[in-house]
């Protein structure tokens, strides 16, 4: 009896370490700290200590007055570029210093520093999940949104804002029209973005950007300094594929479209987007032709269904494997689809960690390799971190390595 549990716990932790052993850690943090200009902040602190307000008189602020509430920062988007990992922190409780931050990938100690610095990061409300063109340029949303349970509000529009990642200036911010805002929900639904830069120029470019809370697709031209917004049923979460559970809670959550992933282009120039709801098991795809033409008609596909509990949320596309990959959040996994095969039945779990890979919040491929963001968000909402132990994970591995031996690999 002693023996055959012995063997049954061996071959489960084998599993799990085999299911995860191409990936490696870039960084953890066990609690998010801050560097402002030097002044670091390590654990909570009322005040700015930076700013000229030293003399303080209060013993007791309220929250919404606090500076840094360590607990609160819950990192959610990153993207990295060249020797900076951009870390995300939405405002999404009080006590949250600056919403988008690097970290220098040789730190020792991943610091989040404010970008493009101190005094230009409080221009950000709350910023998801930024991501780089093939031009230099960071492209994000910043929703305007104070997203604390109980007192939201917008202090400002959502807006598209974009900085040049050489000369870290702004060069573009572009406030959403109201009309492509269905109710005070939407700014808080527009989590991700996806670009599509026209090869002959940057001054060419699509941004997609997907809207969870109130289930669109906001398309912005470059070109034009225009917006305009897509609605579809495939945009929708699905009811049947509810109720997930991760780290033990059951998610109840009702997202809708989540994530937008583009293929590389055709003989023709045309592009592919992959998309899905978050709640949903099935993927669906369409030309960008037809969203820079804001004419969908009927020239949504439905692909088919990815299997059981393979609720995902950010996914991308790795071209010259023509392989998507998706953060997993129902299986603390990430799923791979070789895009020349038919969806259904050639879905593959690649790795899945019970610790580093829970609640898998961003996802993104980087030349040859696909990069995750785990932030275990379920437990800070339904239950508690322990800040003792590492929480947050910044995950890689080589694409490669991850499909190696599994039906993504031609
Ligand atoms: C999800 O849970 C809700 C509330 O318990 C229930 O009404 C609904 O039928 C469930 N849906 C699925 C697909 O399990
Ligand atoms: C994608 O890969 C194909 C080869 O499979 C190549 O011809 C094409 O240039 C690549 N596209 C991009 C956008 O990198």
């Amino acid at each position: 009896m002693v023996l055959r549990l012995l063997t049954l716990n061996l071959l489960s932790s084998l599993f799990l370490v085999v299911k995860c052993e191409n990936m490696s850690v870039v960084f953890s943090w066990k609690q998010i700290s801050y560097n402002f200009d030097g002044i670091l902040y390590t654990k909570s602190s009322d005040y700015d200590r930076s700013g000229f307000d030293i003399v303080h008189f209060a013993d007791d602020l309220d929250d919404p007055e606090k500076f840094f509430i360590q607990y609160n920062n819950v990192p959610i988007g990153f993207e990295q570029h060249g020797d900076r990992v951009f870390v995300t922190v939405p405002r999404r409780r009080h006590g949250i210093p600056s919403t988008l931050n690097y970290v220098k990938l040789s730190s020792a100690e991943p610091i989040l520093q404010p970008y493009p610095d101190v005094a230009r990061s409080q221009s950000l409300i709350s910023v998801y999940r930024p991501r780089v063109d093939e031009c230099g340029r960071l492209w994000m949303v910043d929703t305007g949104m104070l997203e604390v349970p109980g007192e939201r509000k917008q202090v400002q529009p959502p807006a598209i804002v974009v900085f040049d990642l050489s000369t870290n200036r702004q060069v573009l911010r572009h406030e959403l029209k109201p009309s492509v805002l269905v109710d005070e929900r939407t700014p808080a639904g527009l989590t991700s973005i996806t670009l599509d830069v026209d090869p002959r120029g940057c001054g060419d470019a699509y941004a997609y950007i997907t809207d969870l809370a109130t289930s669109g697709l906001i398309v912005f031209s470059m070109r034009d300094r225009d917006s305009w917004r897509i609605e579809h049923d495939s945009f929708k979460l699905d009811e049947s594929a509810m109720n997930f559970t991760v780290a033990g809670h059951i998610i109840s959550w009702r997202d809708g479209l989540f994530s937008m992933a583009l293929s590389g282009r055709d003989a023709a120039g045309r592009r592919t987007a992959f998309f899905h709801p978050l709640v949903s098991t099935q993927e669906f795809s369409i030309d960008t032709e037809y969203l820079k033409t804001r004419a969908i008609g009927n020239h949504v596909r439905l692909l088919g269904t990815r299997g059981p509990l393979t609720q995902s949320g950010s996914h991308d596309y790795h071209n010259s494997s023509k392989t998507l990959f998706f953060g997993n959040v129902a299986q603390d996994g990430i799923l791979c689809w070789r895009t020349d095969k038919p969806l259904t039945m050639n879905v593959v779990l690649v790795a899945q960690d019970r610790e580093k890979l829970v609640y898998i919040s961003d996802l993104k491929v980087k030349g040859d390799e696909v990069w995750v963001l785990a932030n275990q968000i379920p437990r800070f909402v339904y239950s508690v971190l322990d800040p003792s132990q590492n929480n947050f994970f910044l995950m890689k591995a080589k694409v490669q390595d991850l499909i190696r031996s599994t039906k993504c690999y031609s």
